[in-house]
């Protein structure tokens, strides 16, 4: 299946969906088929799905906020663990490009009465099926996926391992401030043994060109993750240093096996950002991907200050998605690698 042309030709010239071509990219389509992680992919079809986002964005724009480019599509949005952002950014994403969308649940369903996710995916696509929005606590279970059913596989988040769609939608929202990533210095804060957003966009900007540092206890940032071309610090006075965006994380208290520090009071002693951090680094950009926990990563009144973009993520993160959706689905049926 592909994106048919008669879909752009029955709407209105207002509701076309982002055709230009930008003449800097020497891509028109990701070399991928599923959007497992952004480890695998290069700068350009980062740059790729940025720029397509950007136009999608004209689109949330519009008073009627819809194009018709994939009806006839039909997405599963798979969710094994909790979400607000990300599953209700890519059901809004799915409604917009004109998809059907099809929300499934762990609770709920005959996962409860031990149905494995192997039958559960196969008893999906069964029903006809085109692509799968998945979120799991397992790492891996999205390239998993792939191996078991031939729909679409976007990761939607896998344990602790990545969450490329947030890493996207943290770029775009950069590139909203900055006109290129190199050398653009980005601190990535707290908990990054437990965070698949640290690791995708260490990822994405490390490919993009932007020197990334990142800080923590060091019980909670993994030995020897400088390999991956980052500088590491225990210091947040050193990490804010010529920084242009802190990205705090949220301490994943459900994750933790054991406490890896003594109390979120003294976390945020050492490593929260505050409203001082804020005066110190009149330029400094905030960033957190949610769910926040005010007053440990972030002061409270940090979190709702004009240099905090968090909600701007948010809003960057329906587009982001109409992007990916948009050009894996036109590679349905087609032979990509993984
Ligand atoms: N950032 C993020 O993944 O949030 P949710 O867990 O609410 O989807």
């Amino acid at each position: 299946m592909t994106i048919r042309e008669d879909t752009y030709q029955t709407s209105m010239q207002a509701d076309t969906p982002p055709s230009t071509p930008n003449p800097e990219l020497r891509i028109s389509q990701l070399e991928h088929r599923h959007l497992l992680g952004l480890s695998t992919y290069s700068a350009e079809e980062i740059q790729l799905i940025l720029q397509t986002a950007r136009q999608f964005r004209e689109v949330l724009d519009r008073p009627i906020k819809r194009v018709p480019t994939l009806r006839g599509v039909t997405v599963v949005n798979l969710f094994f663990e909790p979400s607000t952002r990300t599953r209700i950014s890519f059901e809004l994403a799915e409604k917009r490009l004109s998809a059907d969308t099809v929300n499934f649940s762990a609770s709920g369903s005959s996962v409860s009465k031990g149905e494995t996710l192997k039958d559960t995916a196969q008893n999906i696509e069964a029903m006809k099926i085109d692509m799968v929005v998945v979120r799991h606590k397992s790492p891996g279970a999205p390239h998993f996926l792939t191996q078991c059913v031939d729909a679409v596989i976007i990761n939607a988040g896998d344990g602790a391992h990545e969450h490329p769609t947030q890493a996207l939608l943290d770029l775009l929202t950069m590139s909203d401030h900055f006109d290129t990533f190199a050398g653009l210095n980005v601190s990535i804060l707290g908990d990054i043994t437990h965070s698949r957003v640290a690791r995708s966009n260490i990822h994405g900007l490390r490919a993009l060109g932007a020197n990334v540092t990142l800080c923590g206890p060091k019980t909670l940032i993994p030995y020897g993750i400088e390999h991956l071309g980052v500088h590491v610090t225990h210091d947040l006075n050193e990490a804010l240093n010529g920084c242009d965006v802190a990205m705090a994380l949220r301490i994943q208290l459900e994750r933790q096996g054991s406490s890896l520090f003594p109390s979120l009071r003294e976390y945020h002693d050492r490593f929260g950002i505050t409203m001082e951090h804020m005066a110190q680094h009149p330029d400094l950009l905030v960033m957190h991907p949610g769910p926040v926990n005010r007053g440990v990563e972030l002061a409270s009144e940090v979190v709702d200050h004009e240099r905090a973009i968090i909600l701007n993520q948010v809003t960057n993160g329906v587009a982001v998605r109409m992007a990916v959706l948009y050009l894996l689905a036109g590679l349905v049926d087609t032979e990509k690698v993984a």
